[in-house]
């Protein structure tokens, strides 16, 4: 049983296809909570796990100013950035807590900012930036985790995606 998975991601092309493959196994109403400094690759992230709902990668800006965009596709993703928020009550003000995310899927960049978030996430992804790359290190719920970790581009041992 996982406790946590890693992965090398080499390029901006790979992290989407890490995100898009990852997207496909996990059950909507997931939220997830995306760790790392500023270029880390969260954004890139979020364009390739959108991509999995027919959501067009451009249509997938970071949401720095407007705290949280909807995306439309066969499901809704919610995306959020939580870069510029300070407080508890702000967060709460966002809106975070209401989105109705049963049927479409919630990804929060600096989630971890803030303590009360943490029961809230399912899954988080710890990014960081490696002379030749992204190392990235999956934790959450064991059950989403297996199904990562069987999920085709998931190579046993190596632990790295294609
Ligand atoms: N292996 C990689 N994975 C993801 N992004 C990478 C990688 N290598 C270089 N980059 C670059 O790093 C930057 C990541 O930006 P972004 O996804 O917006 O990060 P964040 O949202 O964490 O601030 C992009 O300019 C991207 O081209
Ligand atoms: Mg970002």
């Amino acid at each position: 049983m996982p406790k946590s998975l890693r992965t090398f991601i080499k390029t901006p092309s790979a992290m989407m296809r890490m995100a898009r493959n990852v997207a496909k196994v996990l059950p909507a109403g997931t939220s997830i909570g995306l760790i790392g400094e500023l270029g880390a690759g969260k954004t890139t992230f979020v364009k390739g796990f959108a991509s999995a709902f027919k959501i067009e990668k451009d249509a997938v800006t970071s949401p720095t100013f407007t705290i949280i965009n909807e995306y439309r596709g066969s499901v809704s993703v919610f995306h959020a950035d939580l870069y510029r928020i300070s407080s508890d009550d702000e967060l709460i003000r966002t809106g975070i807590y209401d989105l109705a995310t049963d049927k479409g899927f919630l990804l929060i960049e600096w989630p971890e900012k803030f303590k009360s978030l943490a029961n809230y996430l399912d899954l988080f992804l710890i990014f960081s930036i490696k002379r030749d790359g992204r190392l990235v290190v999956l934790k959450g719920k064991k059950e989403f985790l297996i199904e990562i970790e069987n999920s085709k581009n998931f190579k046993r041992g190596k632990k790295i995606w294609l």
